[in-house]
C-alpha cells in the first residue's frame, strides 16, 4: 500500500527539518545517525557515490497493524524551476502545505499551490514552528483555510523542531492522500521527475511508475527523445539507495542506464519498455525554455577553450543550460548562454568560477525579443547587439503573470512599481484582513533585473513574488548603444521601451562615469540610439599615481594599497584603451 507525497513550504518555512523528523520516525535514519538536515547535506552525496540530494524518500509506516510504504517527493523551490516543480507534483498523489506559523502564507506557497491544485493532489494544510513564542497558529489557521476552502480545525499543527504532531501528520497522509491507481498489466509508463548527473554512476534518474513495471537490465525507450538505453540498475532511496528487482505501479524510484547526460534523460519524459512500448505517453513534456541570456566571457582571452569545457561539463548535469560561441567587439570570444531565469544564472556562474576556477565578465542579463521586418521576415534576438538595423514592424517581448503577497499596508507602494515597470493589473485579493495577494501582468524585462530587490526594500523584506510565463506582447522597444571613445561598445547595447529610452541612456552615462575608472587621458561616454546621442559624460584623465599618496615611508599600507589595486584589476577588461570593471556590463541592472 503506497502513498505518495511532496511538501509544498517557501524557503525557510520547516521543509527539510519536517523531512528529517519524518525519516527519524518511520526508522529510515536511526537517532545515532541522524544529523541535522540529513537530505540537504553534499558530504552525504560524495560519500554514497550517488546523488541522494532528498528527490525521493521510501519510509515505511504502519497504521492500526497495516503496513505503508510512504514516497516523499522532493520539489524545488524556486520560480525559475516552475516546470521542474510541476513535475515533481506529477508523481505524487497528495501535497503537505507547510506553512510556518509566525509568519503565514508566502507568494511561493501560493504558487505552488496552485499548481499542485492543478495537477489534482490532495491537500493537507499545516503549520509549522508552533513551537515559537511569535506563532500565531490560529490567525494563519484561518488564512489557510479560507484559501484552501476547508475549516481552521483542520489545519494540523506542528514542531517539526520538537516533533509534535509530526506522527499524527503521517498518520493523516496515509489516511487522506488517496493510493496511486495504474494499470500493472498495461504497456510500462513511468514520469521522469528528476535526473541527476553523479560522478560515479553517470545519470540517476528519478521515476514514478504509472503503469506495467520497469525493471533491471531491460532496454527501455524515452517517449520524447525515442533514445532506447539498458536500465542497469533499479531502485528505492531508503535513505540510500537500495537496489529491486523492478518498480510496480505507483511505485517511486531510481534508474540508471549509464548515459552520461541529463539531456538523454529528461524530466517530464515518459520511459516506457522498448520491446513492448506505450502508443501514449503521460503528456506534459516541454523542452527546457530558457528565459534570460547573458554574454560570459573570459576576462583572459586565453581561457576561451576552459570555458567551453566548463560549460560542456556543466550541461551533463544541467539540461536547461544552453549555449553558443559569439564574438564581442569588446569582449572578445565568448558564450552567449541562455537560462531559465537570473537564479538559474548566478548559480551557473558561480558554479564556472568556484568548480572551474575561471574568471568571467558578464554582460547584463536580457530576454528573447521576437523582430517582426516590414519585409515579413523574422529575427528572434538573443542578444541586443544583434537588434537588426532597418524597417521593423514590430517587436515582441515575452510577458509574466506576477503574484506579490503582501501586508495590506505596502499596497500603493506596490501598485506604483508594479506601474513603473510597465505592469497592467490584474487583480488583488485579501488573503485576510491585512493581507494582499496582488496579481500584475509585466514584461519579463521589466522584472528579471532588480524588480524582487526593489519589491523588498519597499515593502521592508515583507513581500514575496512569483512568476509564471504568460507569451508575449508587442511592445515600442529601441536599442540603446553606448560609446566610449567614439566607439560602440556592443556589450553595453540594450533594448528598452522606447518611453524609457532617454532617462536610461542620461542614467547609463551617469552610471559609467562612476564606475569606470580614471585613465591616463580623458573618456567620452555617450548613449545613443541609432546615430541620435542622447546621453553624454566623461570620465576626467587621472592627474596623480596612486601611490604618490603614501610619502614613499608606511611600507605596509603601500602593499596593502597595491593589493587593494590587484584585487580590482581581476575584474578588469579592457575594452579598446580602456580599462573597465565587471560592474559596468551590468550597470544597466541598476539603472532601471
Ligand atoms: P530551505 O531548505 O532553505 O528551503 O528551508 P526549509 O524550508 O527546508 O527550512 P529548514 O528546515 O531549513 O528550516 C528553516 C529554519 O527553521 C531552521 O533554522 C530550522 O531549525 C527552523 N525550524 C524548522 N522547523 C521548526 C520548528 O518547528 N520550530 C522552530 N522553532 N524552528 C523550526
Amino acid at each position: 500500500m503506497i502513498r505518495n507525497f511532496c511538501i509544498i513550504a517557501h524557503i525557510d518555512h520547516g521543509k527539510s527539518t519536517l523531512a528529517d523528523r519524518m525519516l527519524q520516525l518511520t526508522g529510515v535514519v536511526d537517532e545515532r545517525s541522524m544529523r541535522a538536515q540529513y537530505l540537504d547535506r553534499m558530504d552525504i552525496e560524495r560519500e554514497r557515490g550517488i546523488t541522494i540530494k532528498s528527490q525521493a524518500v521510501r519510509m515505511p509506516w504502519r497504521v492500526d497493524g497495516a503496513d505503508y510504504v510512504l514516497n516523499m517527493i522532493d520539489t524545488p523551490g524556486h520560480v525559475d524551476f516552475t516546470y521542474e516543480v510541476s513535475r515533481s507534483l506529477a508523481a505524487c498523489e497528495g501535497a503537505i502545505l507547510l506553512i510556518d506559523a509566525a509568519q503565514g502564507i508566502e507568494a511561493q506557497t501560493l504558487a505552488n499551490l496552485y499548481l499542485a491544485l492543478e495537477a489534482d493532489l490532495h491537500i493537507i494544510p499545516v503549520l509549522n514552528k508552533i513551537d515559537l513564542p511569535s506563532a500565531q497558529p490560529d490567525k494563519y489557521a484561518a488564512e489557510i483555510a479560507h484559501l484552501v476552502g476547508c475549516e481552521p480545525s483542520d489545519v494540523l499543527r506542528v514542531s517539526a523542531k520538537t516533533g509534535v504532531g509530526v506522527k499524527e501528520l503521517l498518520d493523516l497522509v496515509v489516511a487522506d492522500v488517496p493510493a496511486p491507481v495504474g494499470d500493472p498489466k498495461a504497456p510500462a509508463r513511468a514520469l521522469i521527475f528528476d535526473s541527476v548527473y553523479d560522478t560515479y554512476r553517470g545519470v540517476v534518474t528519478y521515476v514514478r511508475v504509472v503503469d506495467g513495471e520497469l525493471s533491471h537490465r531491460e532496454r527501455v525507450l524515452m517517449m520524447s527523445t525515442k533514445a532506447t538505453h539498458e536500465t542497469l540498475e533499479v531502485g528505492v532511496i531508503s535513505p540510500e539507495p537500495i537496489k529491486s528487482p523492478a518498480l510496480g505501479v505507483g511505485e517511486v524510484g531510481y534508474l540508471i542506464t549509464g548515459v552520461k547526460e541529463v539531456r538523454q534523460s529528461r524530466v517530464g519524459d515518459t520511459v516506457t519498455i522498448a520491446s513492448r512500448p506505450a502508443s501514449k505517453d503521460l503528456g506534459g513534456y516541454r523542452p527546457p525554455h530558457p528565459m534570460v541570456y547573458a554574454g560570459l566571457y573570459p576576462i583572459d582571452g586565453a581561457d576561451f577553450p576552459e570555458l567551453r569545457e566548463a560549460l560542456d561539463k556543466l550541461q551533463l548535469n544541467d539540461a536547461a543550460l544552453v549555449y553558443e560561441p559569439e564574438t564581442s567587439g569588446a569582449l572578445g570570444f565568448g558564450f552567449r548562454v541562455g537560462f531559465l531565469g537570473l537564479l538559474h544564472m548566478e548559480i551557473v556562474r558561480e558554479r564556472l568560477e568556484r568548480e572551474f576556477n575561471l574568471d568571467l565578465i558578464s554582460t547584463a542579463p536580457n530576454v528573447v525579443y521576437r523582430v517582426v521586418m516590414e519585409d515579413g521576415s523574422e529575427h528572434i534576438v538573443t542578444n541586443p547587439s544583434e537588434y537588426p538595423d532597418g524597417k521593423i514592424a514590430e517587436v515582441h517581448e515575452p510577458i509574466v503573470r506576477a503574484t506579490v503577497l503582501a501586508p495590506a499596508e505596502f499596497i500603493g507602494t506596490i501598485l506604483e512599481l508594479c506601474q513603473a515597470r510597465r505592469g497592467e493589473q490584474l487583480g488583488m485579493d485579501y488573503l485576510s484582513e491585512d493581507r494582499v495577494e496582488i496579481r500584475y501582468l509585466l514584461p519579463l524585462a521589466e522584472i528579471v533585473f532588480d524588480f524582487f530587490d526593489a519589491l523588498k526594500s519597499r515593502t521592508k523584506g515583507f513581500a514575496s513574488l512569483d512568476y509564471d510565463e504568460a507569451g508575449e506582447q508587442i511592445s515600442k522597444l529601441v536599442k540603446v548603444d553606448v560609446l566610449l571613445h567614439g566607439e560602440p561598445v556592443d556589450a553595453f547595447s540594450s533594448i528598452v521601451h522606447a518611453d524609457a529610452a532617454y532617462t536610461y541612456g542620461v542614467a547609463m552615462a551617469k552610471k559609467l562615469k562612476e564606475l569606470i575608472p580614471r585613465q591616463q587621458f580623458e573618456v567620452p561616454i555617450q548613449a545613443a540610439i541609432g546615430s541620435r546621442v542622447i546621453a553624454r559624460e566623461s570620465v576626467r584623465a587621472l592627474r596623480k599615481d596612486v601611490l604618490a599618496k603614501c610619502y614613499g615611508g608606511d611600507i605596509t599600507r603601500k602593499r596593502k594599497l597595491l593589493e587593494k589595486q590587484k584585487e580590482g584589476k581581476k575584474r578588469m577588461k579592457m575594452v579598446g584603451r580602456v580599462e573597465i570593471p565587471q560592474e559596468a556590463f551590468v550597470a544597466a541592472l541598476s539603472t532601471g
